[in-house]
């Protein structure tokens, strides 16, 4: 072999090599882009659930369930397969979502059922108008709701909401007239109260009967607790963003806000 054959032969090893080279850390780099890939969808859909228990558990379930008389389930066949087309929506499924979550819903499209909390029936989330969340926020909810297409069970028949017709007794009585405004009017779905709601968007109201009369000085439980619903923004309660409905003040009768400081001073 002469000098030159020998180095042409020994070139060619070396860009044989250095190809096999190559080829094995592509081959394992589309790999670790798999994994990592796989282990960013994992992570969204975590975010995304650590938001939902915070933010939507209180009026679609922990679950995704939906809380009939409130708001409807998105853990379900019918969401997944049929709602866009009920809807009319012409995009896919995670626009829908995150549209929807986005801008909130002023009025419910199923009142009968899923009312919401009064007018808009669902906030507004998206910090583009005004809402608390910013849109890569929402981005992790919709990868989590989406997350349950496989295990999406149920029927495609909407939920029906049992039938709730006040007793006279309760009719009667004002902190029982309170507990049936509570969860019409949509209470229930931002604050918990033991045994009773399990709503996390505001703070528990297991005890604002006592806590009630803490709060701003200078005022009893009851002045407290009317104004905390007819005016939330006068006192935000710390660790709680101004997220409570700003509207009861015209939704609410003066006989229905007695009843319902009734029912939450009777709450210690
Ligand atoms: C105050 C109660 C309330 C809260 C809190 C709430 N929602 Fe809703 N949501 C509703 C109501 C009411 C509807 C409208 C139902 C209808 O139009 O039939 C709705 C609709 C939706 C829809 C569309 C469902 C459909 O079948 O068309 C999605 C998706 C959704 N919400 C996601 C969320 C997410 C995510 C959060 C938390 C960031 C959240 N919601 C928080 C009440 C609420
Ligand atoms: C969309 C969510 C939402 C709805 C619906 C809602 N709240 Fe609130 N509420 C909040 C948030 C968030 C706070 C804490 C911030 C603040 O103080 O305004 C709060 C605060 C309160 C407080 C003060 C609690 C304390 O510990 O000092 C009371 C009382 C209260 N809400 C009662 C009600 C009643 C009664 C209703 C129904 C008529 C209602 N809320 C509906 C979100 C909500």
């Amino acid at each position: 072999m002469s000098r030159v054959q020998l180095e042409i032969f020994l070139g060619s090893i070396l860009i044989a090599v250095t190809g096999f080279i190559l080829l094995y850390v592509g081959f394992n780099e589309e790999k670790r882009m798999e994994e990592f890939v796989r282990y960013q969808a994992a992570q969204k859909i975590e975010v995304g659930a650590q938001l939902f228990e915070i933010n939507c558990r209180g009026c679609h379930g922990l679950r995704g369930e939906g809380i009939p008389g409130l708001a409807p389930p998105l853990n379900d066949a019918h969401f997944f397969q049929a709602r866009i087309a009920e809807v009319g929506w012409q995009g896919g499924l995670e626009d829908y979502i995150i549209a929807t979550v986005s801008t909130g819903r002023q009025v419910s499209t199923r009142p009968d059922l899923y009312p919401g909390a009064g007018s808009p029936a669902m906030p507004t989330w998206s910090d583009e108008f005004g809402g608390p969340l910013r849109k890569d926020q929402i981005e992790t909810l919709a990868a989590f709701i989406l997350n349950w297409e496989a295990t999406a069970t149920g029927d495609v028949e909407l939920v029906q909401i049992p039938s709730s017709e006040p007793s006279a007794e309760e009719l009667a009585d004002p902190v029982a007239r309170g507990l049936l405004l509570y969860n019409q009017s949509g209470c229930a779905g931002c604050h918990a109260i033991e045994g009773i709601s399990v709503g996390a968007v505001g703070p528990n109201l297991t005890t604002v009967g006592d806590t009630a009369a803490t709060r701003i000085e200078g005022y009893s439980a009851e002045e407290y607790l009317r104004e905390s619903i007819v005016n939330p923004l006068a006192y935000l309660v710390e660790g709680y963003d101004d997220l409570m409905l700003k509207n009861f003040a015209d939704t609410v009768s003066d006989a229905e806000l007695d009843d319902l400081v009734a029912f939450l001073l009777a709450q210690r």
